[in-house]
């Protein structure tokens, strides 16, 4: 695959489409080279300047010019971290500011968009269900049953999960999953699964901006809406929740009557109305989502793209091939990847041990990166994350990752002192 020319895989892109409706970053103000709270409106080259750059033979030195330097956008591989504003959000949250000031409490109830913020998350549960392939959402109880990689290996094997879920499962315990880096991320349902509750953030893969609201799924027909604890919890195997006025059926939730009536299920979870500002960005993904056809389709490219960083990564002089914990204690600069390499073993990451390790190689590196223009997210003490996302990421951001991920390991190397 990389022989392949990243520009012609990128012209080829069914979904190339997408990048056009997110906001990218420019490199002068995304703070790389200090920061600047301007906001300028995104400039790139054209498909056809892109098509013309190539054809001249110094495609990929002109392009870097233009991403890497003057107003060029960053190469946004932090996906994992915090998604990119998508420009329908900033419609709908204009939208929303107006209704505020023109409309201001009667946004609740009469909303000019059909989207009164009492009932906000009618908007955003069904496009989130669908997401993650769920009718609706329980608590656990507070033992939990923690798993480590086996000695010499980074990652948990599917197998040691699935044989924990059924070891434990027969005495009642409860699975549940943090899908932060899943949701938006890999094809998941839930339901069909039988995972009995799941929580996740989704201002990753899902768009929908810094710290904005949380999801969550508790399998159909296990709460009960804290009914049962009601009765002493040893006969009740019942979940304690911290119920809030949002908990209430909606029909009589705003009677304020003494008698609280909790909704089972997820919904029955919520403390008050949900943030409106924070849920708009997330209506305006969903819309994108489904214009683009499903979480499928996003997968097929995803695969191919986090396969092309896979494939040049190894290639890479400073590649270390995995051979158990020995490579971390040689002494010399580079990387080893930690993530699986089998695709469906992963999302749109990979995360990239930087050797030697406990060095302090790794900050320099990601340093140097970032002063290039070049975003992923690090993890201390050693690890770098890449996250090529198939909404708005290019192979062609790829190849300039992985460039600007090597000339910043041989930086590191020039400088000495590791
Ligand atoms: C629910 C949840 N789990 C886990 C994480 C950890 O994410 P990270 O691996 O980026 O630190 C986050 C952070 O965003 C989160 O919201």
């Amino acid at each position: 695959m990389t022989s392949i020319d990243p520009l012609q895989l990128d012209a080829q892109d069914p979904l190339a489409w997408a990048r056009q409706e997110f906001e990218i970053p420019l490199q002068g103000d995304s703070g790389g080279h200090g920061m600047s709270l301007s906001s300028l409106p995104p400039s790139h080259p054209s498909q056809t300047q892109l098509d013309q750059a190539n054809k001249s033979g110094h495609g990929l030195h002109v392009l870097r010019s233009w991403l890497l330097t003057g107003d060029g956008q960053v190469v946004y591989l932090c996906g994992n971290s915090l998604g990119l504003l998508p420009k329908k959000a900033r419609e709908l949250m204009i939208q929303e500011i107006d209704v505020w000031s023109k409309r201001a409490v009667y946004g609740h109830f009469a909303h000019p968009h059909d989207r009164p913020w009492k009932n906000i998350d009618d908007t955003v549960v069904p496009g989130l269900a669908k997401v993650v392939a769920t009718l609706s959402p329980q608590q656990i109880d507070n033992a939990v049953v923690a798993l480590e990689p086996r000695e010499g290996e980074d990652t948990l094997r599917t197998e040691d999960i699935l044989a924990r879920i059924e070891e434990y499962g027969d005495e009642g315990a409860y699975f549940g999953l943090d899908l932060a880096h899943a949701v938006g991320n890999v094809p998941l349902e839930l339901s069909a699964w039988g995972v009995d509750f799941a929580a996740w953030c989704t201002y990753k893969y899902l768009n929908s901006g810094p710290g904005a609201v949380a999801g969550y799924y508790i399998k159909e027909g296990l709460d009960d809406g804290g009914r049962r604890s009601r009765l002493p919890y040893l006969f009740s195997r019942a979940t304690i929740r911290l119920a809030g006025w949002w908990g209430q059926n909606r029909t009589t939730r705003f009677l304020m009557s003494p008698e609280f009536d909790p909704i089972p299920g997820a919904q029955g979870y919520q403390h008050s109305n949900p943030p409106v500002f924070s849920s708009i960005p997330l209506i305006a993904h969903l819309e994108l989502l489904e214009r683009a056809g499903g979480m499928q389709v996003l997968r097929r490219k995803s695969e191919a793209l986090t396969g092309y960083l896979w494939d040049l990564l190894e290639r890479s002089r400073f590649h270390v091939p995995p051979a158990g914990g020995e490579a971390t204690t040689t002494g010399r600069i580079g990387f080893r990847i930690l993530t699986p390499s089998t695709p469906s073993e992963r999302g749109c990451q990979l995360s990239l041990l930087i050797l030697p390790a406990g060095s302090h190689t790794m900050e320099r590196v990601f340093n140097h990166m970032v002063q290039r223009g070049v975003v992923g997210d690090e993890r201390r003490p050693d690890v770098i994350r890449l996250s090529p996302v198939p909404l708005y990421n290019r192979f062609v951001d790829v190849q300039v990752a992985v460039r600007v991920f090597e000339e910043s390991l041989q930086a590191v190397l020039d400088e000495g002192d590791v």
